[in-house]
Order: structure tokens, then C-alpha cells, then sequence
């Protein structure tokens, strides 16, 4: 239905590492009147999935494009974008970089693992902000004779969050052929670029979804105007003259800040995997899912609703041993 629209757009080139269409499946919990669906981008196919490998596509083509022979990227330890771009980087035969803050962990879990099996250089940059030891390390690499190519903090530039521009008219193709049509999308926000690619595309429906974040990280002023930005630049690189949707972020299932597991986030991780068999992580979905939880079991609406969870993956983090120690204290 959407393709030909798809088609008329000037999207930039992609590297494909997605497999077709994630699943789109039905929950068997049962928090209230509405139905709830799960969009599996935690099963995309590569380094144990989730949602940067759709924004890595178009970022891993201008790399290429660009001939880089080296990727550096940065995050949190316990990043799933930095995963997932060492495990690319390595499928393309690039080597690449991943700049952390703090020192290098004495005990190695979850995802620090996979980066150093995906054979990724791990700097931990102390207390120096990690934009600019970015910024350091690459030109340190460049006077080595090198070529970087520097991916931002969660692949979230204009590129990367056209991978979620795609991806809403892939869910909404799906909904269709299952015969049901979404009210409600409902991800967790990071470094912005889903929402942003989500409202972008949203802004083409003659009758928008409503779209709510559930921001694991910062002030919710800053997180809005930055997924406005993105989303905006997202329309103008497609040339597509549209003004943007609302959209709505709240911070009420943060916790005590970024990284930190809350008791609803816990518990949620269990419910669901003992009623789905579907895993979610510490730092981003389960305080989404706690979010739907709240929004299925306390508004009050006069008819359901279709209700759809975008889960972006991380379940990597929860093998790094502060977090199984947290959720093993609520199984
Ligand atoms: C598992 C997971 N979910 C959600 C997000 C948030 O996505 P974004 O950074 O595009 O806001 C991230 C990354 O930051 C993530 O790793």
C-alpha cells in the first residue's frame, strides 16, 4: 500500500541488513480492555538484534560511500548501538572504535562482551566528555593514517532515524494485512532518532497515530525539541513539504536517571517473559513497557484501543551483572 509512495522518495543508499519485516505480534497479558501488540525489532538478524541496525543501514552506506576504513562510535558500557555497530563494522570488514566513559570494567557482561568478541578497540575516556574524546580519538586515528568515519551517540542523526521513517509504514502495512489498524505507538527514547523517523513518517497519514516516548534519559524539553529537530530534518532530506504531528514524551517511568532499573521495570521484565516468553531490558523497554502498563491499567477510554509497544531490543544488558543481580532480587 505504501510502497509506492516509498518509492517516489529520494531515500540515500542503504547497506541491507535487515531481513523483511520484523514480527508484529498479539500480547497474552492482559492489563486491561485494549489490545496490545509487540513490534520485534529486538529479533532483527544480526548481533543479537534490535533497533540501530535499521538506522545503521543508511549510516554503514555513507561510510562506505565515504570509503572510511575505520568506525568509531560511543555510548554507555552497556550500549546496544555500539554492539551493534562493532558487529557491522566487522561484517564489512571495517575495524572499529567504541568510546566509553569511566575506565574499562574489570568484569566484562552483557553487551561490553560482545563488542570485544565482534573484535571492536575499546577506549574508555575517564572524565573527559565523550564528544570531544571522540573528537580526539579520531583525529589521533587520522594522524595514524586512517580514514574514520564518526557515528553519532545512538546512530541518531538525520540519516540513522530514516531507518524509523521506513520501518512505521512497514508496521502499518503489517497491521493492515492482520485486519486491525494501530491507535496508539509507544517506544522508548534514547537518543531520539526512532521517535524522530516515527513522527517524521507519521507526518504523511491524512489522520496521524498518536505516538507517545517514554524517555529513559534527560529533561523531557530538551528530548522533544531535539526529536522536532530530527524529524524535521528527516522531511526536509526527503523534500517532503509536511509540518509535524504532535507527539507526546513523558519521563514518569525514569527512576533515578539513565542506566537504573526501577522496581515497575523489573517487574514488568519478568511478567513478560513469563507471559510472552519475550525479553525486555533494564535501560530502555522495560520502563516503556512499564509506561503501556500504567497507560492500559489507568485511562479511562470509552472504547479499546490497538495499542502497539515498539520493542527496540537491548536484552544483551541484562547478562552484565549489576543488572541480573537487580532483576534476580524480584524473580
Ligand atoms: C534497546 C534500546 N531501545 C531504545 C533505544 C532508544 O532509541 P533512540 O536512541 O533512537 O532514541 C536504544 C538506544 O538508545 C536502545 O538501545
Amino acid at each position: 500500500m505504501y510502497s509506492s509512495l516509498l518509492k517516489s522518495l529520494p531515500f540515500p543508499p542503504r547497506v541491507p541488513l535487515m531481513s523483511g519485516p520484523t514480527p508484529l505480534q498479539k500480547s497474552r497479558l492482559s492489563w486491561g480492555e485494549d489490545a496490545l501488540y509487540w513490534k520485534r525489532d529486538d529479533l532483527t538478524l544480526y548481533g543479537l538484534g534490535g533497533n540501530k541496525l535499521r538506522k545503521l543501514e543508511f549510516l554503514m552506506a555513507e561510510a562506505l560511500n565515504q570509503k572510511a576504513d575505520l568506525i568509531i562510535t560511543s555510548g554507555a558500557p552497556q550500549s546496544n548501538h555500539a554492539r551493534l555497530t562493532a558487529v557491522v563494522s566487522a561484517m564489512l570488514k571495517l575495524p572499529s572504535v567504541l568510546v566509553i566513559p569511566g575506565t574499562l570494567p574489570t568484569e566484562w557482561g552483557g553487551n561490553l562482551i560482545l563488542d570485544r568478541l565482534a573484535g571492536a578497540e575499546i577506549i574508555a575516556c575517564g572524565e573527559e566528555p565523550l564528544e570531544q574524546a571522540v573528537k580526539r580519538i579520531s583525529s589521533e586515528k587520522r594522524s595514524k593514517g586512517y580514514y574514520p568515519y564518526t557515528i553519532p551517540l545512538g546512530g541518531s542523526n538525520t540519516l540513522g532515524s530514516l531507518g524509523y521513517f521506513l520501518a512505521f509504514f512497514e508496521l502499518l502495512t503489517q497491521a493492515e494485512e492482520q485486519g486491525w489498524t494501530p491507535n496508539l505507538l509507544v517506544c522508548s527514547v534514547g537518543s531520539a532518532g526512532t521517535l524522530a523517523g516515527l513522527v517524521a513518517a507519521n507526518a504523511l497519514l491524512p489522520q496521524p497515530l498518536r505516538l507517545l516516548g517514554v524517555n529513559v534519559v534527560q529533561s523531557s524539553d530538551q528530548l522533544h525539541r531535539q526529536v522536532e529537530q530530527l524529524a524535521t530534518e528527516v522531511l526536509e532530506l526527503l523534500h517532503i513539504p509536511r509540518s509535524l504531528p504532535p507527539f507526546e514524551i513523558t519521563t514518569d517511568f525514569i527512576g533515578s536517571g539513565y542506566g537504573s532499573a526501577t522496581p515497575e521495570s523489573s517487574k514488568v521484565i519478568i511478567e513478560c517473559f513469563r507471559t510472552d516468553g519475550i525479553l525486555f531490558d533494564p535501560v530502555y523497554t522495560s520502563k516503556g513497557v512499564a509506561a503501556v502498563k500504567h497507560l492500559m491499567q489507568h485511562k479511562n477510554r470509552e472504547f479499546p484501543e490497538s495499542i502497539v509497544f515498539w520493542h527496540t531490543g537491548g536484552g544483551p544488558a541484562i547478562f552484565d551483572q549489576h543488572y541480573y543481580t537487580e532483576l534476580l532480587g524480584h524473580a
